[in-house]
């Protein structure tokens, strides 16, 4: 890729030192190895494009989430007898390397020695849902890639069956479209492979609740000329991923819609506000254009959040562990500094054996870097509350909000939260009796707040309750990711509005 398509923020992510570059793409940089001519070197960068530009901005962990991802698909693809790409990973790509690069854990995370291959110039694309560009040239034709659809499909809809929509693999510009039929003729083995890959990718998601609306596969052979899957594979950069909870909702709309990806979708509602989906990506004053975009921080943080969240919803592992544990890569894991509110002091005592136990470190120890408590109520405190969250609620990375009854201090907190601009996540944890009208009600007012913004057990689809809700809570901050931020529906408020206008 000619650097002038590359940002600033791209380019400025230093190449390796005494290795020779051959190729720097949008998100990752290609070397050649020192005595390994069969071989190459992979970095996938932080680097973000939307529309086919290259932005201005890095997120952060993006390229060490896309290389564990990878690895943890390509190595299912290998027990199923599926050859890929991958040679090593992580702490193992030192001894690919010269003795002073070997030992550095920051390139260890985003590192992958593959097979080098002769790459078919071709991105198979497999769909099993209706949307993007897919539903455009539907919405056009009737027809994708020369496939004829049922009439009637909306933004969303599921397919009667998966199909191969295979695109060119553009040097610059856009990908554009192939005849499925002509390419299956060319490369059958390939696209059987694509559609396996993909059955089986769907299968897996599912049981942790996500859809995998479409994606793509890059492939390769050998000099034997056996086939391989190269590059990356079942990635948020290279799939659609669904929440299959928000799908199922977004199917009783009046007009379907599609539901947010798990990737960087929130960039992209960004890009297109500035215009940026109607540039043409090879045209230079475009490319500048698109250069010029400041892309707000809060939008790059949220895209970090989703790319660690989707890792976690589908490898159950946070990413340090992944590394660690699974890629011998020295990382800590990351601690998160918590805080405890109840809305009473009534609360505590109800919870007391769990909050003996977090003391005395017997259970789940070392949990947080640093846990503190509050007893802070939003209808006797609000003044309180307000000034704890404009205060930056004393550096805690997430609040667990504990308490019963009509439960207004989960859902108060994190609209003040919002109102200040800051991105903490609070998770409700609902007390009382089984069975009792206080804990229902704490229930349901988790539950039912639009938009859920409480974070709740959204794989088990149930609110945190009762004392093994708030160990399962405590568990959720320790362990796991918590759901990235989502674009909320802002609705203006309205003083002294004419309500017969509304008749
Ligand atoms: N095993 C492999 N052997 C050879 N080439 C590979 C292999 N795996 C991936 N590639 C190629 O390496 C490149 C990876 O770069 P990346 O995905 O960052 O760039 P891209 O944006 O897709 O490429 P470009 O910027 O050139 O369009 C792709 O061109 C991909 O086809
Ligand atoms: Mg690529």
């Amino acid at each position: 890729m000619n650097n002038e398509k590359l940002s600033l923020a791209r380019l400025s992510v230093p190449a390796i030192p005494g290795l020779k570059l051959l190729h720097r793409g949008k998100v990752r940089d290609t070397y050649a190895i020192p005595d390994h001519p069969d071989k190459l070197l992979v970095i996938a960068t932080d680097g973000l494009s939307i529309f086919d530009f290259v932005l201005n901005a890095l997120v952060e962990d993006k390229g060490a989430v896309l290389t564990m991802m990878n690895h943890f698909w390509l190595t299912k693809l290998e027990k199923m007898g599926i050859k890929t790409h991958l040679i090593a990973a992580g702490a193992e790509v030192d001894q690919y390397l010269p003795e002073v690069l070997r030992g550095n854990t920051e390139l260890q995370k985003q590192a992958m020695v593959v097979k080098k291959l002769m790459m078919i110039p071709v991105e198979f694309v497999v769909r099993g849902y209706l949307t993007g560009s897919g539903l455009k040239s539907y919405q056009e034709t009737g027809t994708v890639c020369g496939h004829v659809l049922s009439r009637g499909l909306c933004d969303g809809d599921e397919l009667l069956h998966p199909i191969d929509t295979p695109t060119t693999k553009a040097e610059e510009g856009h990908d554009e479209p192939l005849d499925a039929a002509e390419i299956r003729q060319m490369y059958p083995e390939e696209t059987a492979l694509l559609l396996e890959i993909y059955a089986w990718a769907r299968k897996f998601m599912r049981q942790y609740g996500i859809i995998i609306a479409d994606t793509k596969i890059e492939l390769g052979r050998d000099e034997e000329g056996n086939l391989y899957v190269a590059d990356e594979v079942l990635t948020p950069d290279s799939s659609r991923f669904w929440s299959y909870d928000q799908w199922a909702q977004s199917r009783l709309l009046e007009k379907p819609k599609a539901p947010p990806p798990y990737d960087k979708q929130l960039v992209r509602n960004g890009g297109i506000h500035e215009g940026i989906n109607k540039l043409d990506p090879s045209r230079l004053e475009d490319i500048a254009k698109a250069h010029s975009w400041w892309v707000p921080p809060e939008l790059l943080e949220a895209t970090t959040a989703t790319y660690r969240y989707i890792f976690w919803r589908l490898t159950r592992a946070r990413l340090e562990s992944y590394q660690a544990l699974e890629l011998g890569i020295n990382v800590a894991p990351r601690r998160r500094n918590l805080s405890i509110i109840f809305g009473s002091r009534s609360d505590i005592a109800k919870v007391k054996e769990t909050l003996k136990a977090l003391e005395d470190g017997e259970f789940l120890s070392g949990i947080a870097e640093n846990v503190q408590y509050h007893v802070v109520s939003c209808h006797r405190n609000p003044f309180d509350l307000m000034r704890f969250v404009a205060g930056g609620c004393g550096g805690t990375d997430a609040i667990i909000a504990v308490g019963s009854k009509a439960f207004a201090l989960p859902g108060v907190l994190d609209a003040f939260l919002y109102a200040h601009g800051r991105t903490i996540p609070v998770i409700g944890v609902a007390l009382g009796k089984i069975g009792s009208a206080d804990r229902a009600a704490a229930e349901l007012s988790i539950s039912e707040l639009p938009g859920t913004p409480v974070v709740m057990d959204e794989v088990n689809k149930k609110v945190y309750a009762g004392e093994q809700g708030l160990r399962d809570a405590l568990h959720r901050v320790a362990f796991a990711e918590l759901p990235p931020l989502r674009p909320r529906k802002v609705a203006e408020a309205e003083f002294n509005i004419n309500p017969h206008e509304y008749l």
